[in-house]
């Protein structure tokens, strides 16, 4: 999971991460309850988070390795996490997307999620560059 995590940060646009990635620090951290994988041929290759309040929401993060995507994945590992929080006291999941991330918005925008607001020039990148940033939220 950490090394497709890493792969994913190289990309440096889907995911607020960046590289470096500390592999078996962030490894370390995983909380597998609450985390869904993909797995092809004994391979991860796609993953999702759970990151529960204290509130009754829970905040969904996500990524599929670059050779994978446009086969379901995604759509596999959202459901998957819907379905988590529907058996627990949840009353929402919510997540942060860039805007030009169209891939991802059209996904979560297929499974219902709607915008809900607006952070201009909210996470500086390594390169200095300011990116804007979406909330969306789905009531479950
Ligand atoms: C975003 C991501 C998780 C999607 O995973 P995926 O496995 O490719 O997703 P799926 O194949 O299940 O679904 C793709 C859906 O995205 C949407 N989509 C794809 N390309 C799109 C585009 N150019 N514009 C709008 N929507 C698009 C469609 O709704 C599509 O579903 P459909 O094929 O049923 O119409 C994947 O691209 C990824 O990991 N990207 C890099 C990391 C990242 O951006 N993570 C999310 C951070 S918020």
């Amino acid at each position: 999971m950490t090394r497709l995590f890493a792969a994913v940060a190289e990309e440096r646009d889907g995911i607020a991460a960046e590289p470096p990635v500390y592999v078996e620090r962030r490894a370390e951290r995983w909380e597998l309850d609450r985390t869904f994988v993909a797995v092809t041929a004994g391979e991860v290759v796609g993953v999702i988070f759970v990151t529960v309040s204290g509130f009754g929401f829970g905040e969904i993060a996500m990524f599929v390795a670059a050779e994978a995507r446009s086969r379901g994945i995604g759509t596999a590992l959202v459901g998957a996490a819907i379905g988590w929080a529907k058996a627990r006291p949840l009353h929402k999941l919510t997540l942060s997307v860039f805007p030009q991330n169209h891939r991802a918005i059209g996904l979560y925008r297929k499974l219902g999620f709607v915008e809900e607001g607006y952070h201009p020039r909210q996470i500086r990148r390594a390169n200095g560059e300011l990116w804007d940033l979406i909330d969306m939220g789905l009531m479950i």
